[in-house]
């Protein structure tokens, strides 16, 4: 595709095996961009960045990478950015839920495990892919937070903590690179529940049943709904791309009015 709204674009995204990432990926190589899609689930990347060549030949390439390890974003930020020819948008999506449990419940181990995941990658994609960013210039880093970093709920300590992070984090970085001139954007998205993998506990907790779990789980949102994948990927290729070039430091919320109340 020569065209498209994110044409020549090189975007690395993180956990892209999952649900969001998935559609994000697709999206993405559809309006024209180079993607380059990382999962610890390498099987899965794999699949992904096949599925996008079978219609954009050459436009995916796919990574084994733990966002937890230093040493792997160091060695996929090299590999991804040779393979695309420079890397101008950082999507860092990857992210787990956890177990719900009040405080006195809670473990040390859960709340390092979504820190390490949820939190401190994102500052170890963004210190080592700054540089090739600010070469390719126009650039985008897309932090993936959810309302649950705005709006807290009991038993969600840890990703409560981890995403409110993000969110705030989001903002430090906007205001570095716009105070040396670097031409990088950041910004972060804060999406309710989406239909993905992420929501098996619920369904779980529903005794299998998908559709009661969904429509419990809509109970608070305005529209009466979860949402679909695409729901955030469209704001995303929005964000990458230069159409939104006057907008950095701020947050995207796509909950279907939930915060609104
Ligand atoms: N789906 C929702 O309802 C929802 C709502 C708000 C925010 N989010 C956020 O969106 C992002 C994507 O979630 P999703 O819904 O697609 O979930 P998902 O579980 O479908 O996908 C997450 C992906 O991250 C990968 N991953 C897990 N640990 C990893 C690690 N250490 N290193 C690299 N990859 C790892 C998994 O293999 C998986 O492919 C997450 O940050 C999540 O917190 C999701």
């Amino acid at each position: 595709m020569m065209g498209g709204r994110v044409a020549n674009k090189k975007v690395l995204i993180t956990g892209a095996a999952g649900g969001l990432g998935t559609a994000m990926a697709h999206r993405l190589a559809r309006e024209g961009a180079k993607v380059a899609v990382s999962d610890i689930n390498l099987d899965g990347a794999r699949a992904l960045a096949d599925a996008i060549n079978a219609d954009h030949p050459g436009s995916a390439f796919a990574f084994a990478q733990d966002v937890t390890s230093e040493e792997q974003w160091i060695a996929v930020i090299d590999a991804a950015t040779r393979a695309m020819g420079g890397l101008s948008v950082l999507i860092n999506n990857a992210g787990i839920g956890g177990p719900l449990a009040f405080v006195e419940q809670d473990t040390v181990e859960n709340w390092q495990r979504q820190y390490e995941i949820n939190l401190r990658s994102i500052m170890l994609g963004t210190k080592h892919a700054m540089p090739h960013l600010r070469d390719a210039a126009p650039a985008s880093i897309i932090n993936i937070s959810s309302v649950a970093g705005l709006a807290a709920a009991p038993g969600m300590g840890a990703y409560n903590a981890t995403k409110a992070g993000v969110w705030m984090y989001s903002k430090t970085i906007a205001l570095e690179a716009a105070k040396m001139d670097w031409n990088v954007r950041c910004n972060s998205v804060h999406p309710v529940f989406i239909k993905t993998p992420i929501l098996d506990p619920f369904i779980a907790m529903a005794g299998g049943d998908e559709g009661k779990a969904h429509e419990r789980l809509a109970r608070g949102i305005p529209l009466k709904r979860i949402g679909e994948p695409d729901d955030v990927a469209y704001c995303v290729v929005y964000l990458a791309s230069d159409e939104s070039k006057f907008i950095t430091g701020t947050e995207f919320v796509i909950d279907g009015g939930m915060l609104a109340q």
